[in-house]
């Protein structure tokens, strides 16, 4: 018989910060977030994740968020697939989930404007590009702001 498998959306808790760490190496191999960095951002702030569960295997993180939140705001501040399952649209879930939870807040990022992957991205999810830092990036690339506007606003 087939084992039960299942992709939920789940929140993401400080247990999880191994998977999160390999992740970052994959997905940022030259600007990862350090296990101390994400601990910290875990103590105060917080995640989703795209969880792969089946019966046979300890559960597998597809894909995540880790954002800041207020009253008002989310700033998204880290987002990644895992590099063996990209384009099978887990970030647009991970992002649908989080424009779904937090329909009345403003929710922005900023992003490498040479990342084109990723603005496709967030344009296809509603994002509109609103402000850029020049050299932002340590790589001396401008960054791109990017708002998607909530509804009470
Ligand atoms: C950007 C990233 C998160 C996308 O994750 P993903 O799970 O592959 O994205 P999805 O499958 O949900 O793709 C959604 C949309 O994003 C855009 N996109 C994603 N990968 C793309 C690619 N290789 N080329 C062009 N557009 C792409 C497309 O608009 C796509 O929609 P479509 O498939 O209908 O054309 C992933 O490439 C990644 O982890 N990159 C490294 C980390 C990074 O750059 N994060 C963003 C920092 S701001």
């Amino acid at each position: 018989m087939e084992a039960k498998t299942e992709i939920l959306v789940q929140k993401l808790e400080a247990d999880h910060l191994p998977s999160i760490a390999t992740l970052e190496r994959n997905c940022f191999p030259e600007s990862y977030w350090s296990e101390d960095q994400i601990l910290s951002h875990f103590s105060s702030q917080h995640g989703i994740g795209i969880f792969y569960k089946s019966e046979n295997f300890a559960d597998k993180i597809l894909c995540y968020i880790l954002y800041l939140e207020n009253a008002w705001e989310i700033e998204i501040l880290r987002i990644g697939t895992d590099t063996n399952f990209r384009r099978k649209n887990y970030a647009s879930l991970c992002i649908r989930n989080l424009i779904q939870e937090n329909s009345s807040k403003t929710i922005l990022l900023e992003v490498d404007a040479n990342n084109s992957k990723a603005i496709q991205l967030y344009r296809k999810h509603g994002f509109q590009f609103v402000d850029k830092r020049k050299a932002y990036y340590e790589n001396g690339n401008d960054a791109h702001l990017f708002m998607r506007q909530g509804l009470l606003q």
